[in-house]
Formats: structure tokens, C-alpha cells, sequence
């Protein structure tokens, strides 16, 4: 996944019926946590509350329910939720007084990972659901009375995807143009600094017929860009309508067929399931964006050893080179963890020196968190949580000059943006390049929700700037 450590609120459904007299609609407030899965999960959530009632709002403090949709990759994001709830009891707490009253629910890898846990350490929690039980949801809400506490972080044999219900038109096209949807989860790679494998478990698939039957939905209302999403997305092994295990290769050829989908993508990879299949789609579909987040992690074979990373640094470039040769416009982007135990000085400089090598147009870094149950809590040599930090700005200045260079590198190329919202001010729209850089033109809103060739002419802080590339305006393959 690519990783933000800022939390994403949920944008408000407009057309949600608030329903009228004192059989006010009950209102849910989702806050989602950490990866994309979570905000896919997030709307999944939503989806499967729709049929009981509840209507989502973007305003904790009218929300009857408030889902806390948790991350426990690295300890920062797994505390902030701890004060999060406190937040929320005192909310709950004035509620009451004023004689209302506020359920909260812990969702996410936090309530994988700490089940009960959560309750004896934040009672004023009603419920704590795991990733792999979102579809019984309105069943624990029902049973989550304030005595009762219900926690399920079962792995249930069913299927959480053929059960959920899948969104309304109307809710589709409020979430704009650009849809994730899940294909993959959990992982069996069991890197040693990583908790995914306990959180989200063993590697899954959807079957293909399954995801074809959800993007066709999508597209038939509007989506024109669907990012597919898995822990281990290139290890994708769905059954297919042969009834044999299909690659992640054969499922985006699939995928490109329908048409109205103009940009595929599919994030988070790991190197060593980068198949030839796949690597050619990048040739042979103009529908799969030129860019691919491919975590290497560190760039020191001493380091990717111990983190049962199961390649070295050359393997990796050598990947690179073969996917250019196939692409040669193709980017990458890529997650770095620093001070990973027993991390020398030189290690850290082979790391840098890959980064040199790749060039990456945008990158993701954080500091080694030992995580609780992970072989790396447990060695020995970790390092000083002031190197780390040392470290990790020596790369930042690294990677953010690298994406700087690229930015400006697009200044005078036209691209193709697929425009997904309004810009900052009036009489702007904002969308984004096949690179995922944003960008901000003048023109009518009319063009939200399609893909339009535009001139880059300047770089601001946080976005391109561009114009309209001639009037000829198209749908066009990116
Ligand atoms: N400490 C720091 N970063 C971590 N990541 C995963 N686990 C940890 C950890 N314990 C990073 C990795 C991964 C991304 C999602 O989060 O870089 O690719
Ligand atoms: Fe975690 Fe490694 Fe699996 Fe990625 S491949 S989810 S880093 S264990």
C-alpha cells in the first residue's frame, strides 16, 4: 500500500436521505487510517450500513456512529487512535449529558491486532470489528448495546466481498471518477519488520468474475480510473472463468476490455512476483499507467537479508531495467525504511546509492517501528532513534529533490489528466497526470470525470499547473 500517515475523513454522500419527522436517520462518521485498503474498506463499510439505516455524514459531531478504521503498520499510527477515542468520550460524554448519546467502533488492523485489548484499555469503545468481518458489522451493531461489547477479528470462512453489499449508483458517482477496488489481501512474505501478515492474514484472491462483475458496476456508473488494490497485489492468484488460478497479468488484460475504463493501475507490489505477463501488459495495454510503486525498502543486501526481503539490491535494478525496457516512459515510487536493526553508516549509503541509480518521482520513508510479534522487535541491535532520524531527513532530501527535478521536468510536456474535483478556487478543476501528479487548470466543471490532454506550464508547492491542450478534447487512453 502506499502508506499516509494522515488520516483520510471521508467525503459526505450528497445524496443522502436524512429521512424527516422523529425517525431522524441514524448518521455514521467513518475516519480511515493508513492505506488505500482502508479507504476501500471504509466505503465497503458504509455500503453494508446504507440497508439498516444509517447515512454517512463528513461531521463527527452530528454522527450517531463513529468508526475508528485503524492502521498498525508503525507504533504513531496505532497510538494515534488511542487519543482519537479519548476525543470521542469526551464528545460522548457531553452527549449524554444533553441526553444523546454516540457509539464508537474500532475497525482496521488495530482491532485485528488488539482485539479485547482495546476494550480494557478504552472502555468507552462499543465495538471492535477486524478487516476480515466487515460484512457482520450491522449484526455487531445491533447486538452492541453498551453493556454488551462485541469483538470479532475472526477470519471467517465466507467471503466478506460476495457477502457486502455493493454501493448505489448514486454513492459510486459522489466518490468521483477514480475507484478502488480490492483484489488481494493479506500476505505470506512475513518481511521481519512488517505486521501485515498477522493483521490481514494469509494471501487471498477474488475471483475474477467477481472483480470484472465490480468494475463493470463502477464503469456503467462513471469511474474512469480503478486502482487495484492488495498487501501483495502481483501475487494476485483469483480463479478465473477456466477455473484455473489466474496472474495479475492475465486479470488487467481482462480489466482493459472494458471500455469506458481508460487508467488501470495496481499498487502495492512486491518485486519478487513481478511476472513476465505482467511486465509485458505495461507494453501492451495503453489502459495501465506508466507508473508503479515497487517498495525495495533498503538498498544494503545485508539489511534486505534480514528483513526476508528475498532479493538483493542488483535483482531489484536489474527488475527495473527490464520493466523500462518494455516502458521506456515508465516511473516508480517506492517505500524506504531507515534504521532497520544492526543499519551501519554503509548500508545506509547503498540504500542512497539505489535511490541515485532508480531516480524515483516520488518516494515514502519512515523510520524503523518495531512492531509488537515481528522477528525485528525482538533483534538486538536496533538503532538510535537519533541516527534514524538522521537518516531518514538524508533521504528525504534525496527523494524530494528527485520528484522536484521531475515536476519541473514536465513543465512544456502535455499530458493526459483525468479530472476528479473542483480546484482550490472558482473556475478551477484538478486532476491528476498518469504519474499521480495533481494538477490544476482553468476550465469548466463539465470536464470532471473524463481525460483530457493538458500543457504543463508551472510547478506550484503542491501541484502542476497546466492549460488545456488545443480544443480538440477527448476521452482519450492515457
Ligand atoms: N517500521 C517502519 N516502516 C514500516 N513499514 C512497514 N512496517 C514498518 C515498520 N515496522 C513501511 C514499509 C512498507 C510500508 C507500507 O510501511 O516501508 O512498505
Ligand atoms: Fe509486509 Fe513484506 Fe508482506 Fe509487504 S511483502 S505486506 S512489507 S510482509
Amino acid at each position: 500500500m502506499i502508506p499516509d500517515e494522515t488520516e483520510i475523513e471521508r467525503p459526505q454522500n450528497p445524496h443522502g436521505d436524512a429521512g424527516s419527522g422523529d425517525t431522524r436517520a441514524k448518521t455514521v462518521f467513518i475516519k480511515s487510517y493508513g492505506c488505500q485498503m482502508n479507504v476501500y474498506d471504509s466505503q465497503r463499510m458504509a455500503d453494508s450500513l446504507a440497508p439498516t439505516g444509517y447515512v454517512e455524514t463528513s461531521n463527527p459531531d452530528e454522527a450517531d456512529l463513529v468508526i475508528l478504521n485503524t492502521c498498525h503498520i508503525r507504533e504513531k499510527a496505532a497510538e494515534k487512535v488511542y487519543s482519537e477515542i479519548g476525543r470521542l468520550r469526551v464528545a460522548r460524554d457531553e452527549r449524554r449529558r444533553q441526553g444523546g448519546d454516540l457509539k464508537i467502533a474500532v475497525a482496521g488492523c488495530v482491532a485485528q491486532a488488539e482485539g479485547q485489548e482495546i476494550l480494557r484499555r478504552a472502555p468507552a469503545v462499543d465495538l471492535v470489528v477486524g478487516p476480515q468481518a466487515y460484512h457482520r458489522l450491522p449484526d455487531l451493531l445491533a447486538k452492541a448495546d453498551g453493556t454488551s461489547k462485541p469483538v470479532d477479528t475472526d477470519f471467517p470462512v465466507e467471503d466478506k466481498f460476495s457477502i457486502l453489499p455493493p454501493p448505489r449508483r448514486d454513492k459510486t458517482l459522489a466518490r468521483g471518477p477514480s475507484a478502488f477496488v480490492t483484489v488481494q489481501e493479506g500476505c505470506d512474505k512475513f518481511c521481519t519488520f512488517c505486521v501485515v501478515p498477522y493483521t490481514r492474514g494469509a494471501e487471498t484472491s477474488r475471483p475474477v468474475a467477481a472483480i470484472v462483475a465490480e468494475v463493470e458496476r463502477l464503469a456503467e456508473a462513471g469511474v474512469r480510473e480503478i486502482s487495484l488494490l492488495g498487501q501483495n497485489v502481483n501475487a494476485y492468484h483469483g480463479e478465473g472463468p477456466d477455473g484455473r488460478a489466474w496472474t495479475l497479468g492475465q486479470l488487467v488484460h481482462r480489466l482493459a476490455r472494458i471500455e469506458p475504463v481508460v487508467r488501470l493501475r495496481y499498487t502495492t507490489s512486491h518485486p519478487r512476483d513481478m511476472d513476465d505477463t505482467l511486465i509485458e501488459a505495461h507494453r501492451d495495454l495503453p489502459a495501465l499507467m506508466p507508473f508503479l510503486h515497487l517498495p525495495v525498502q533498503s538498498g544494503s543486501d545485508r539489511i534486505l537479508d534480514v528483513m526476508n526481503r528475498k532479493h538483493t539490491a542488483a535483482e531489484y535494478l536489474k527488475l527495473i531495467e527490464k520493466i523500462r525496457h518494455v516502458r521506456p516512459d515508465m516511473a516508480f515510487s517506492s517505500d524506504f525504511i531507515v534504521g532497520f536493526p544492526g543499519e551501519t553508516d554503509a548500508d545506509f549509503e547503498a540504500t542512497l546509492r539505489l535511490i541515485e541509480e532508480v531516480t524515483y518521482v516520488s518516494a515514502y520513508s519512515f523510520k524503523y517501528s518495531p512492531r509488537p510479534g515481528t522477528p525485528g522487535a525482538g533483534m538486538t541491535d536496533q538503532v538510535d532513534e537519533a541516527v534514524k532520524a538522521a537518516r531518514l531527513a538524508r533521504l528525504q532530501a534525496l527523494t524530494e529533490g528527485q520528484q522536484k527535478t521531475f515536476n519541473q521536468a514536465s513543465i512544456g510536456r502535455t499530458m493526459d489528466v483525468l479530472f476528479d474535483r473542483k480546484g482550490k478556487r472558482p473556475g478551477q478543476i484538478a486532476g491528476r497526470t498518469p504519474y499521480l501528479q495533481a494538477v490544476q487548470i482553468e476550465a469548466d466543471d463539465s470536464l470532471i470525470g473524463t481525460v483530457a490532454p493538458v500543457e504543463i506550464t508551472a510547478t506550484g508547492a503542491w501541484s502542476l499547473h497546466g492549460v488545456l491542450a488545443g480544443a480538440d478534447l477527448r476521452e482519450a487512453v492515457a
